[in-house]
């Protein structure tokens, strides 16, 4: 499979060492052979229709910061849409940042690949979450598959749960402690007694913070993934516009003593009930979502089969990065079936 790579911070990278250190076994048991014939970053691109050479990519990143410093393949001014548009491939990989304002330049290239019959695979939340019945629709009318397990959960499959193990369920709510750094953040104030801003610090030195933390902190993050949820697991037609959203900001370690004199945690807590909302919950103990650290936790209520809670890891770059090889693998297998299935 040919692959455009657009975004190469800390999942795109680690993507491509996945693709480096499990050639065999990818080959082997799933008969998926990785192409990586562009890759963008902020400085621009690095394109080799026959396929790039991802050490030196990786070497070229670490020593330039930029893909398109290599010297026989990078090209400093070349668009990334005309990149999408113009180099053969079969998949888009956009792992750029998470901008909730526009959903751009992510949203663009989304869109680009669809209209040139690249199938998407996405970790960047902005466009879910802005626009994600219209490109939904979009991939479909193309005829394309779009995926996007590692928006939600990193390497969690929370995404592929609701879909696949309740399949032929309706889910009637969601409820979930979606974000990693925010989590953190709690967890670490309410066991070490360690202040908000140490805390937030040491959540982005280990690259579990948004580039903005405050997408984090204000609880964008969270409402993003719950419009993803809602979308995804529900049928529901909803952007962010539609959350009602109250981030961490205000809590104190005051707040998080008074909940454990109850028995209770304060999580960042996001729903899909009647309504979509994020606001700090105290949540009880003994709750599954009473998860701590950077793990998520996430409860689906389904009609018939009741409450299910999936939990674990939701945040980093080699976690995301397992998510989105599932996701082209499961594209691959897709396309090998010549099975064509609603998104
Ligand atoms: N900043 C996000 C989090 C990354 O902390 O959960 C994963 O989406």
């Amino acid at each position: 499979m040919r692959i455009i790579l657009v975004g190469y911070g800390v999942v795109g990278q680690s993507l491509t060492r996945l693709f480096i250190s499990r050639k065999a076994e990818l080959a082997k048991n799933y008969g998926f052979r990785p192409r990586v014939v562009a890759v963008a970053d902020r400085g621009g691109v690095a394109v080799n229709p026959k396929g790039l050479d991802l050490e030196r990519i990786l070497q070229v990143k670490a020593e330039k910061h930029t893909v398109a410093a290599d010297t026989v393949y990078g090209h400093p001014n070349m668009r990334v849409l005309d990149v999408i548009e113009s180099v053969e491939a079969e998949a888009l990989v956009e792992a750029s940042p998470t901008n909730v304002k526009d959903g751009e330049p992510a949203l663009s290239h989304i869109k680009s690949a669809f209209k040139a019959g690249k199938h998407v695979v996405t970790s960047n939340k902005g466009p879910l979450a802005l626009a994600l019945p219209v490109l939904t629709e979009l991939a479909e009318h193309n005829k394309v598959y779009f995926r996007f397990s590692g928006s939600v959960g990193a390497g969690t499959p929370i995404l592929e749960f609701a879909k696949k193990c309740l399949y032929g369920e309706r889910i009637v709510s969601i409820r979930g402690v979606l974000n990693g750094t925010t989590n953190y953040i709690l967890t670490e104030m309410a066991e070490k007694h360690v202040a908000f801003n140490e805390a937030l610090e040491k959540a982005k030195k280990l690259g579990y913070a948004e580039a903005d933390p405050s997408m984090d902190i204000d609880g964008i993050d969270t409402a993003c993934k719950i419009v993803i949820l809602a979308n995804w697991a529900m049928g529901k037609k909803v952007t962010l516009k539609d959350v009602q959203i109250k981030g961490i900001r205000n809590v104190t370690i005051k707040d998080i003593e008074d909940a454990a004199k109850n028995n209770c945690l304060v999580k960042l807590v996001g729903s899909a009930n009647g309504k979509l909302e994020v606001k700090p919950e105290n949540v009880p103990k003994e709750s599954p979502l009473a998860v701590s650290g950077t793990l998520n936790a996430v409860t689906f209520t389904s009609e018939f089969a009741g409450e299910q809670t999936i939990i674990g890891r939701g945040a980093g770059g080699v976690e995301t990065a397992s998510a989105i090889l599932r996701d082209l693998l499961d594209i691959k297998q897709k396309l090998a079936a010549k099975v064509w299935l609603e998104i």
